[in-house]
């Protein structure tokens, strides 16, 4: 079946087309295109996303985009709506001015076309990204064999949320810990902004951590010896839950300390620890989550699964205790927002739930929208 995708949770205007069919050794899978407008300039100066220009965006560029998504995927602008067997929209959680655009537009095309609409939550799109394929690969998806993935923990990690999910199969999820206050995405976005860094900030964090070399340094600045450590919230906690807004406040009275020109000459070192400082507790818990259920795998999930040294550490860390767990991540392409793993998830709500009740009607947007 062909699944037209729409994504607008919050500043991406995202929409893809997605071929997939069951297959006799399980499932057969083809993104045929996957259009990301992206609002990172317009946000860039205020340092994170302003809700009603993100919207006015959306509105701006959801024709243009789906137009661009059509045309990539068939080749040509008729009959367009024949081709199209379903229509997935993210209806939450996320901004609320977001998320309007993208299901009226939804639920528009599914009036005009006669077609049956699912509304999916975004956060199940994020988990299922690991079995997105890069474009015009034939694939046999790896949960045929879904013995060998499931139980598994999933550790997802976006601008918006940081939550551990015990994932017994698809469709199968229990939140069993989530962040107190600030998500791992916003923890970055906001270091950035304290270290003078570009949004949005995990990439910018990343890139000067990696040009810091001399680790465990100490510096004499203004006659104190400064080794730039930072705290690691939570991390020998009993339960599985995150915090991290104490971390980016002492991040900020460091830099208060040591002032604003010694932030610029160290500005690398310290991104370090603060990307050490983050990911040590996301693995942390991950892997003691992971033990503690027994689970076969652990799914990373979100735009900080981007992140190069958090994936080199659950690598290490899986390597050193010789746990025989599997490490599953996105393409980088699927990792941060986008209407492909939309699709992906409507494919499977609708293997659940059948034909029945797909009615434009019955769709509206829910910004505090839970994974159950
Ligand atoms: O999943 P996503 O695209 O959007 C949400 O649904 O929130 O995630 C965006 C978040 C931002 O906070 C961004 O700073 C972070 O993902 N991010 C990264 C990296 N790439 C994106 N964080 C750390 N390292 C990266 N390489």
């Amino acid at each position: 079946m062909i699944i037209l995708g729409i994504e607008t949770s919050c500043d991406e205007t995202a929409v893809g087309v997605l071929e997939i069919k069951k297959t006799k050794a399980g499932f057969f899978i083809n993104p045929l295109s996957n259009v990301i407008a992206s609002q990172i300039k317009i946000h860039r100066k205020y340092g994170g996303v302003v809700p009603m220009l993100a919207s006015r965006e959306h509105t701006k560029n959801i024709p243009i985009v789906t137009k661009k998504a059509l045309q990539q995927a068939f080749n040509s602008e008729k009959s367009i709506d024949s081709k199209i067997d379903l229509i997935a929209a993210t209806k939450g959680p996320g901004l609320i001015l977001s998320l309007l655009i993208g299901v009226n537009f939804a639920k528009t095309l599914a009036w005009k076309w006669n077609k049956p609409i699912i509304g999916i939550n975004h956060l199940e799109g994020h988990l299922l990204s690991f079995l997105l394929p890069q474009k015009a690969e034939n694939y046999q998806l790896p949960i045929t064999n879904s013995q060998k993935i499931f139980p598994s923990i999933c550790l997802l990690v976006s601008g918006g949320n940081t939550q551990l999910i015990h994932v017994k199969g698809i469709g199968k999820y229990k939140i069993i810990g989530e962040t107190r206050d600030d998500a791992a995405g916003e923890c970055f976005d906001k270091g950035a902004r304290i270290l003078g860094l570009s949004y949005p900030g995990g990439p910018a964090i990343a890139i000067e951590a990696a040009k810091h070399k001399k680790q465990n340094t100490a510096y004499t600045i203004h006659n104190t010896q400064y080794r730039f450590h930072l705290p690691r919230p939570m991390i020998d906690s009993k339960n599985y839950d995150f915090s991290f807004s104490g971390l980016k406040t002492a991040l900020l009275y460091l830099t208060q300390d040591i002032g604003p020109k010694k932030v610029k000459k160290y500005c690398s070192a310290i991104a370090y620890e603060f990307q050490e400082a983050i990911t040590d507790v996301l693995v942390e818990k991950t892997i003691k989550a992971a033990k503690e259920l027994k689970t076969k795998s652990i799914i990373l999930a979100g735009g900080v699964s981007a992140n190069k040294r958090l994936k080199e550490k659950f690598q290490e860390r899986l390597k050193k205790e010789r746990l025989n767990i599997k490490l599953l991540v996105p393409k980088l392409e699927y990792a941060t927002d986008n209407a492909i793993m939309i699709a992906l998830a409507g494919f499977f709500q609708y293997i659940k739930h059948g034909k029945k009740s797909l009615s434009w009607k019955k769709i509206e947007a829910d910004s505090n929208l839970k994974l159950t």
